[in-house]
């Protein structure tokens, strides 16, 4: 980090962002000094991924998590899926509510599986925000059959843009669904073909939100932003998709394999962008992924929404 210097053993694993720091083990909480150098290398890198950081149960990945700020909780909880006793955990697994490896059938589930292979920032849909996540490996696949997630670093392809373009976009506002990730990833699906986006909640967030801690500008084009406003729906729409395309080229994407049970990501919403990838392993292998968020507290937790709004917000995916 520019001006300290480091205790932890960071490693870049791409040219622009995203790191693995080493040799910490998190199966018992850490100290302040450790954690406060963890959330720099998060605010400067984006994402920080952490091997072996042996949790040891779902309370100790709470715990850590709150260390952030305030955890989410999810207040809805899918039939179709198992019940795990934290609201604050949020379960990224292709497990059913029986514990059985979901299948193409599972539509109540695929559809998910398939929204979250778009690129996105969690909880964007959200009137406040999500800030961290934080994914934990419980179950892996093999590890050839896929199942990686991807990052993007949204403030280098912000930064990398032409000025004309900056000044194009600067002060736009999004306007962000869930269902309009859902309806993107799953066209036929008539768990969401007769919905209309429009009818739906909507929340409104700068396309591009300043990241507090680093004073970068960040491009928020997730898959729940559905339109511009006040430009045309389908101007909108294009633009979205192109910036989106800019901001996924190769050169702003890291591929994070998961290693090992135990293992665990954590990235800042407020700055990436990320997606999950699908693999041989689908229908077959069991992937048990737990994930906590954290909600947002800079001045863009809120967007343009009324903060009351927030108070009975989903909470979900
Ligand atoms: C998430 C997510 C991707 C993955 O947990 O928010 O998008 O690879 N996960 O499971
Ligand atoms: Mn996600």
């Amino acid at each position: 980090m520019p001006g300290t210097t480091s205790k932890l053993d960071i490693h870049p694993l791409h040219d622009s962002f995203a790191v693995e720091i080493k040799g910490i083990d998190l199966s018992t909480p850490p100290t302040d000094a450790v954690f406060d150098e963890i959330r720099d290398a998060l605010h400067e890198y984006g994402v920080v991924i952490i091997r072996n950081a042996n949790f040891p149960d779902d309370k100790a990945q709470i715990d850590f998590s709150a260390l952030f700020g305030e955890v989410e909780k999810s207040k809805w909880r899918n039939p179709h899926m198992r019940s795990l006793p934290h609201p604050e955990i949020f379960d990224i697994s292709n497990l059913d509510e029986k514990d059985q490896v979901v299948t193409n059938s599972n539509e109540k589930r695929t559809t998910a599986i398939r929204g979250n292979a778009l690129w996105h920032a969690d909880g964007s849909f959200n009137p406040r925000r999500t800030y961290v996540s934080l994914l934990r490996a419980v179950e892996l696949p093999p590890a050839a059959m896929g199942g990686h997630t991807e990052y993007a670093d949204a403030r280098q392809a912000y930064d990398d843009l032409p000025e004309e373009t900056k000044s194009k976009i600067k002060n736009l506002v999004a306007v962000h669904s869930f269902v309009h990730n859902r309806k993107t990833a799953n066209p036929d699906s008539p768990l969401f073909k007769d919905i209309n986006v429009l009818d739906q909640p909507l929340a409104r967030h700068k396309l591009v939100p300043v990241h507090e801690p680093s004073g970068r500008d960040m491009l928020y084009v997730t898959s729940y932003a559905h339109h511009i406003e006040g430009m045309d729906l389908e101007e909108g729409k294009n633009l979205i998709q192109e910036l989106q395309s800019h901001a996924a080229q190769m050169k702003y994407v890291f591929e994070h394999h998961w290693e090992n049970a135990g293992d665990i990501a954590i990235w800042d919403n407020t700055a990436v962008l990320h997606r999950a990838t699908s693999g041989s392993y689908e229908g077959k292998f069991r992937r048990d992924m737990r994930r906590t968020c954290v909600m947002d507290s800079s001045s863009e937790a809120y967007g343009l929404n009324n903060p009351d709004a927030a108070k009975d917000q989903a909470n979900s995916s």
